[in-house]
């Protein structure tokens, strides 16, 4: 009998064709399972899906460093995250691509370093610990509107989507009457899929091309706002940004605000609901941060672990390559799975409990290499803000129904989370 190749072994409940599937991330326990049995059976797997590209899947944490680190071989560009193949020919007729946005994350190299360092020294630790007082303020806010809330709230959907909102819409220069409108549009393009979300069942692959165009309109007319007036905003760093004495090209600077909206909200959102749903099952980590609020710094890159809230990136190699003993062809597509790094036990010891004093968390929900996130000072700073400013005034917290999640391969977290609460 012929002997299958390590990566064809079949694996039983879910299999890996599941992360072609929204649907699959509603449920990301059954996700964490399959995930910790490809580390230890077939760390790279293939994963061969109709109407998708075929990937192939990497899973251990120290696999997706080593790749993540070589940048000049392993690209983002050609392919950065999946898509099916009817939605890559929908992108490529419309925008040119088949990743449909130009945003950094879809860039190498030169161009790359070149876009990010225009946003760079804006994110820097630094000038992130500036906003600390104003961001103390903005978490009071949704803190306070969480303790008037009569005992009772969807966590998610009414506190945890809306302060990371206002976080970053205030550094982009966006006014508060607007954080609805930006907030459905990214709903739209991370839920694509999500049935209460996107509109990817009513208009299939045209449904990206209209979210993309409902961005275009809000923000050009800010981009030339601040053009005209410039203002010490994000948004008047990208409307006046130069690269070789030339201005950014006009959808590079539509994607930049996308890219920067949309990732410095809903992950920082799904992290802070993640963190809240892991303190809740586990009291004790509850009762050690109320006691030591220091250590809602360390919480912080804990809470962000267990969310993983950006499920991928894919890469492509420029040679042939050979990633855990599987040999990968020059051209291929390879799916770093961040969520399954987080939880990779060769790493971290018990690696679904919250432990919010972690010693040097390593995970990889930020990335790692030239792509490392720029919001991560950030996001760590809300979140741990977020729990340092809640848990003195959180008497008692208790789940009212069930925790739900969104429908999204990409990024996707928390989207329900009915609690009983009582709060000073
Ligand atoms: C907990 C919250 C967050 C998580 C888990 C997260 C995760 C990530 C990941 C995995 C990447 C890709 C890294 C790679 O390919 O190696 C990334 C890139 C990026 N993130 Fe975040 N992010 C978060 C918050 C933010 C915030 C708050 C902002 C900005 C306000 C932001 C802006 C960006 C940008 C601009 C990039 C592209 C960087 C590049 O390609 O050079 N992110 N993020």
């Amino acid at each position: 009998m012929k002997r299958l190749e390590p990566w064809r072994l079949i694996v039983s409940d879910l299999s890996p064709i599941a992360l072609t599937d929204p649907a699959a991330f509603a449920t990301p326990r059954r996700l964490h399972e399959m995930f910790a049995r490809l580390r230890r059976d077939q760390p790279v797997t293939r994963v061969e899906a109709d109407g998708f590209p075929a990937f192939w899947l990497v899973t251990r944490h120290d696999d997706i460093k080593a790749i993540e680190n070589d940048s000049a071989i392993f690209l983002a560009g050609p392919r950065t995250i999946l898509q099916t193949l009817s939605q890559e020919k929908v992108n490529l007729e419309k925008f040119g691509d088949i990743n449909g946005l130009k945003t950094l994350v879809h860039m190498d190299g030169d161009e790359h370093l070149k876009h990010r360092l225009i946003a760079q020294s804006f994110f820097s630790r630094s000038n992130i610990e500036k906003l600390r007082a104003r961001t103390e303020r903005q978490a009071d806010f949704f803190i306070d509107k969480m303790a008037a809330m009569n005992g009772s709230c969807d966590f998610a959907a009414d506190i945890a989507f809306w302060f990371p909102l206002r976080v970053v819409l205030s550094i982009m220069g966006v006014p508060p009457e607007d954080d609805a409108h930006i907030l459905k549009l990214t709903q739209q393009l991370f839920g694509f899929m999500d049935p209460e979300l996107g509109y990817g069942q009513e208009l299939g692959e045209l449904g990206v091309v209209k979210v993309i165009g409902d961005f275009a309109t809000y923000v050009n007319a800010l981009i030339e706002k601040r053009r005209a007036a410039p203002t010490d905003d994000l948004a008047s760093v990208l409307a006046t940004a130069e690269i070789d004495g030339r201005p950014i090209d006009g959808f590079k600077q539509l994607s930049y605000f996308i890219l920067v909206t949309t990732a410095g909200h809903d992950t920082t959102s799904a992290s802070i609901a993640e963190g809240l749903n892991a303190l809740i099952d586990d009291p004790s980590a509850m009762a050690r941060l109320k006691a030591e609020p220091a250590l809602c710094a360390t919480a912080a890159d804990e809470f962000i672990r267990l969310a993983a809230p950006v499920k991928h990136f894919l890469r492509t190699p420029t040679k042939d390559v050979v990633i855990a003993g599987v040999p990968i062809k020059a051209g291929e597509t390879i799916m770093l799975a961040f969520s399954s790094a987080a939880r990779d036990e060769r790493i971290f010891s018990e690696p679904d409990r919250v432990t919010p004093d972690r010693p040097v968390n390593q995970h990889l929900a930020f990335g790692y290499g030239p792509h490392v996130c720029l919001g991560k000072h950030l996001a760590r700073m809300e979140v741990e803000i977020f729990f340092r400013r809640l848990l003195p005034r959180l008497h008692s917290i208790e789940r009212a129904g069930p925790v739900e999640y969104m429908e999204g391969g990409f990024v996707s977290g928390i989207k329900k989370m009915p609690v009983r609460h009582a709060m000073t």
